[in-house]
């Protein structure tokens, strides 16, 4: 995954929530995005995605500018998308909230969208939930069916923001070991997340996003273990207070 983005402005009236971001990355398998609350890094991500369109600067993910002639729709279709607060659809079933943007997004015949729905709910273990509402799962299971219709057209890119913040500790773990599964078998994944652990053991690279900007970027590693920012020691000597 290469991300490459210059200067890249995002204003809400007279609020920057990107400041003229600079971010250049190679060949990432597993990106992650930290950093203090009202960062940024659910605007990068909607940006990245295409669902947002940049106010100035460029950015190109893969090569295609997600707001250029080759993005729009065409790069939505491209890629896998899953956010904090469940966004099923409350009156369909898990089973059909699969299928359904198979159909009518990536113009799958109901066949086709069966067999592909049918494997990503077997992966995720869905099979007995397959027929219920959204509102008869818990929240771990809901995040595991939103998992299941992200990746079940096999995005380039799945693009999940704080995918477990909603989430108890229990099934927190469930969905970050399902995360952890897809990034083993090689699914380029860019995620924001508030769970350093997690970031640690399934990123190669680690952006910390703060006032719009990029504070500092480097290996997982690099930025946890030796952060060269006074921000990211700040940050960092925060969150793993209690860690
Ligand atoms: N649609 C919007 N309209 C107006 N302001 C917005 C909008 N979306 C985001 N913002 C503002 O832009 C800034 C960046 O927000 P963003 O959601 O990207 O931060 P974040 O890093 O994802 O924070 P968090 O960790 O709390 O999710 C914030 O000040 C936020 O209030
Ligand atoms: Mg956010």
């Amino acid at each position: 995954m290469d991300i490459s983005a210059a200067a890249l402005t995002k204003r809400y009236g007279p609020l920057a929530a990107l400041d003229a971001l600079d971010l250049e990355v190679q060949g990432a398998r597993v990106m992650a995005l930290i950093g203090p609350s009202g960062g940024g890094k659910s605007t990068l991500l909607r940006a990245i995605g295409g669902l947002e369109l940049p106010t100035s600067g460029a950015l190109a993910v893969n090569g295609v500018d997600p707001s250029g002639k080759d993005g729009g729709l065409s790069w939505r279709r491209r890629n896998g998308f899953l956010f904090q607060q469940f966004n099923l659809f409350p009156h369909l079933t898990a089973y059909r909230n699969v299928t359904l943007p198979l159909e009518k997004v990536h113009g799958h015949a109901p066949e086709k969208a069966k067999s592909l729905a049918d494997e990503s709910i077997e992966r995720f273990g869905l099979a007995a939930h397959a027929h219920k509402l959204p509102a008869q799962l818990s929240g771990g299971q809901q995040q595991r069916v939103g998992l299941a219709r992200a990746i079940a057209h096999r995005p380039e890119i799945l693009i999940l923001d704080e995918p477990t913040s909603a989430l108890d500790p229990e099934m927190t773990a469930e969905v970050l070991e399902l995360i952890g599964e897809l990034a083993t078998g090689g699914q380029r994944i860019i995620l924001s997340t508030h769970e350093m652990g997690f970031a640690r053991a399934v990123a190669d690279q680690i952006a910390l996003i703060a006032a719009g900007k990029v504070a500092e970027h480097g290996t997982a590693a690099g930025v946890l273990e030796s952060p060269r920012e006074e921000i990211t020691q700040r940050f960092l000597s925060k969150v793993m207070r209690f860690a």
